[in-house]
């Protein structure tokens, strides 16, 4: 593979190879003619060298951008200076001939346009160093925990309950809506439904997960999870992936500790097994990666409460569009404001009003506030909510009606607190924004295959 061939030491050096792939551009003379082509293994094309010797020397000039062809001949050192090697043609098969309309120019695309052609962006460079790192990220994520013995859990997809007490759900029925039973009052009747009550796509694995936790200590839920929430932004997305790890006999301190180390393991993981394709993102989308990533490797992060966080935001000069104030929920541009401006390092606000946070979240002693951390990098803001859990019953109960869940509909999660409840913690870490931090790319758009935003789903 092409990967294989720019891997130091390339085994493959003056050797006879087969590689079959992609054409990205032909350019030929009279006599002979050069072919870059991608084979799928790596983010960088290999230069084909073609002469007129070859019975299908007129064809191969005609190739369209996008055809398939497999090729025999030797790898050798190139003479150009653009290229380390390139592969002599002795025979070259046509597979496949694409047709002329191909929307893939070999001008640099805009991201907004390669959006409208979903199906087809991970074709070009930025999209396929995009998404081999997210791949790559997936799966350290499940060596991180996997190799301090968390226990991966499935938590379903379909519903009862709404985890965050936000309301932002999307709604799932086995019944036919056009003529759906009613009960007396005219209200469609759910528990004729196949799933016998209201359901709905899950927006957070937590709940179901702390079951788990309770029995093997250290678990945690990688997976789609969907919200309903109407904000058009830059950052949010209808369905992303969230990763929740959540660790028993542990509170916020703990929970603080597993992130930072799990994030820092994640950019040690990018930039030693993805280094071409980190030095890509370094170049071509945001030049002050490299510096920003190595900087958070050797520096600690900072550490601030919610009521210390809005002391310094009032003090500041710069206007916000938003005037902060104890009690609002911090708004993108504080927490940006806070990260980028004033620490200039990844920061971990804790410690937030209950008024605006979930109900699960454990209550300080302080009654007004619970033991809550969100973790703030530059860039990005937001990449992880977390707390510690409420584990005291009557408090917990409290809270719930406050926020107006029914105890009935949580009888299972209020049991995990009769039946040898312990402290525990736990948080999420929303994967497209790890990706967006890794890669420097600015909109959630761009680093998830197919994005479920307002108004996108043709795809
Ligand atoms: O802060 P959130 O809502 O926390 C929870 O869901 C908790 N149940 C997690 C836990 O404690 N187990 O979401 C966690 C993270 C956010 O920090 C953000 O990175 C990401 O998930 N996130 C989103 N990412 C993309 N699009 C959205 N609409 C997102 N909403 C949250
Ligand atoms: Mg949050």
């Amino acid at each position: 593979t092409v990967k294989e061939i720019y891997r130091e030491p390339n085994p493959f050096l003056n050797q006879k190879v087969e590689l079959s792939g992609w054409v990205r551009t032909v350019r030929t003379s009279k006599t002979f003619g050069f072919i870059e082509i991608n084979d799928g293994s790596f983010f960088e094309n290999l230069q084909v060298v073609f002469e007129e010797s070859l019975a299908n020397f007129q064809e191969i000039g005609k190739l369209t951008i996008s055809s398939a062809i497999r090729v025999q001949g030797e790898l050798v050192p190139s003479p150009g200076a653009k290229q380390p090697f390139e592969l002599k043609a002795e025979n070259i098969e046509i597979l496949s001939v694409s047709a002329a309309d191909y929307p893939l120019q070999k001008k640099r695309h805009t991201f907004e346009y390669l959006r409208t052609i979903a199906h087809l962006r991970p074709r070009t460079n930025t999209f396929a160093a995009v998404f081999r790192l997210r791949s790559m990220i997936a799966y350290a994520i499940h060596k991180f925990f996997q190799e301090k013995g968390f226990v991966y859990v499935h938590t379903p997809i379909i519903t009862g309950s709404d985890a965050e007490g936000a309301g932002e759900m999307f709604k799932v029925t086995a019944l036919d809506l056009a003529n759906p039973p009613k009960d007396s009052e005219g209200n469609v009747d759910f528990s004729k439904d196949f799933f016998g009550r209201p359901t709905s796509l899950t927006v957070s694995g937590q709940l179901n997960v702390e079951t788990y936790c309770m029995a093997f200590r250290n678990v945690y839920t990688f997976g789609p999870t969907f919200r309903a929430e109407n904000s058009n932004t830059a950052r949010h997305a209808a369905e992303f992936w969230m990763i929740e790890p959540e660790i028993a006999f542990a509170n916020l301190t703990d929970n603080m500790n597993l992130a930072e180390e799990m994030m820092k393991y994640l950019i040690q993981y990018a930039l030693d097994n993805a280094p071409e394709e980190m030095a890509f993102f370094n170049n071509f989308v945001d030049k002050t990666l490299f510096e920003r990533l190595e900087n958070i490797l050797s520096s600690e992060f900072a550490h601030v409460t919610y009521t210390e966080a809005v002391e310094m935001l009032e003090k500041e000069d710069f206007k916000f569009e938003y005037p902060v104030s104890w009690g609002m929920d911090l708004q993108t541009e504080h927490e940006r404001y806070l990260t980028e401006k004033i620490f200039k390092k990844p920061v971990f606000v804790t410690d937030y009003p209950k008024g605006i946070k979930a109900f699960y979240m454990r209550l300080n002693e302080d009654n007004k506030t619970v033991a809550a951390m969100d973790l703030l990098v530059p860039g990005v803001g937001e990449i992880i909510g977390g707390s510690q859990r409420e584990e005291r019953i009557e408090i917990l109960q409290d809270r719930m009606q406050e926020a107006g869940l029914k105890a009935e509909d949580y009888w299972w999660y209020l049991d995990l607190r009769r039946y040898g409840g312990v402290p525990h913690a736990g948080y999420g870490l929303g994967f497209e924004r790890v990706i967006m931090y890794l890669t420097g790319i600015a909109n959630i758009r761009d680093v998830i295959s197919f994005p479920r935003t307002t108004n996108s789903s043709e795809f």
